[in-house]
């Protein structure tokens, strides 16, 4: 089986975890989340969104937060942006790369950002050239690439399209986001070719979440097509507020014991892992969905 040397694993926990929870985590919890993470040996950690707070109040202390951590060189610390408010709100916060955010679905896209998929990506394209400018990367995120739950099914090459445009405005990657976690193993192959007929796989992440209990298939599938850069979330932390029943992203902790098993490098600390999920398991009162977590001992 021909399958990536190493594997860059993105930790989206401190914000696509945190954003679903419905009573305000403090901001020192989310602090030494994102150190602990960090410390794990993590060199990608979402931390932060400057979306508007009416719309995820859980976000709405993104700056505090990114004021507050220890940042570890070497470590980018990410924000999403899903305009130039939120572009000046993460350079001014000095977030180390930002991302945009559209969708493969119309109805998702205006139910998620109050826009459709042509005019998300008009609204795209001054952040691209502010953060060029700034100096900082850009990250493209496509939502429901295998499924919405207004659409139901989405043609692989409406992903393409999205994917195509996002990296031709300048975005250094692309993640492609199963948002309702309704993905199988090989449609997600499909799915990820007809992208890698407009973005070089290399450029291509995966961001799989675990509704359906289909996230480690689906991670194997795309690793076996050369994707290397791979999204998580640790304890299994969120989903997204707009996805009805898109709870549970894929586990950090799962992830890692797959990879490690498969003889995959990451740079990333299982243990320390399993207890960052532990420590912000404890701190907001929900049960781990991390099953290598579970087996390790923890509630
Ligand atoms: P809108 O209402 O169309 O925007 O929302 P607007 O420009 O008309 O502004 C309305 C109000 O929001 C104004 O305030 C603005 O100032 C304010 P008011 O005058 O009413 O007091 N505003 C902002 N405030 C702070 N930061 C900003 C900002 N922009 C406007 N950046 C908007 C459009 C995009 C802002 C809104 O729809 C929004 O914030 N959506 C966020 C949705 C979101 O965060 N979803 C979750 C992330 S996506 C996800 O989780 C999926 C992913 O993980 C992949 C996967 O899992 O598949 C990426
Ligand atoms: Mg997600």
């Amino acid at each position: 089986m021909l399958l990536p040397k190493f594997v860059r694993m993105v930790e989206v926990g401190p914000r696509d975890g945190l954003q679903n929870e419905k009573s305000m985590v403090p901001t020192a919890v989310k602090v030494e989340l994102v150190d602990r993470l960090s410390d794990a040996g993590l060199s990608v950690v979402e931390a932060a969104s400057f979306v508007s707070p009416k719309w995820v109040p859980q976000m709405g202390d993104s700056a505090e937060v990114l004021a507050g951590i220890a940042r570890k060189p070497g470590v980018r610390y990410a924000a999403l942006t899903p305009n130039l408010k939120g572009l000046e709100g993460a350079l001014a916060a000095k977030a180390d790369e930002v991302a945009v955010f559209g969708a493969a679905s119309e109805s998702f896209s205006r139910k998620n950002i109050n826009c459709s998929i042509a005019e998300s990506l008009d609204r795209f394209s001054p952040v691209m050239e502010q953060a060029k400018a700034a100096g900082v990367p850009v990250r493209g995120y496509v939502s429901c690439v295998l499924g919405c739950p207004y659409e139901g099914e989405i043609a692989p090459r409406a992903v393409a399209d999205v994917a195509e445009r996002l990296f031709a405005m300048g975005c250094y990657e692309i993640s492609l986001g199963d948002t309702i976690g309704t993905g199988t193993p090989t449609k997600a192959q499909a799915m990820i070719a007809a992208v890698a007929e407009r973005v070089p796989v290399e450029k291509i992440a995966v961001h799989f979440h675990d509704t359906y209990g289909q996230a480690l298939a689906n991670i194997l599938a795309a690793l076996q097509m050369g994707v290397a850069v791979v999204d998580s979330s640790v304890a299994g932390l969120g989903g997204c507020p707009y996805a009805k029943g898109a709870s549970g992203n894929v586990a950090s902790e799962d992830v890692l014991y797959m990879l490690n098993g498969l003889g995959i490098e990451t740079g990333v600390d299982l243990d320390k892992l399993i207890a960052a999920g532990a420590f912000i398991g404890d701190a907001i009162g929900r049960p781990t969905a991390s099953k290598v977590a579970r087996a390790r001992g923890c509630a």
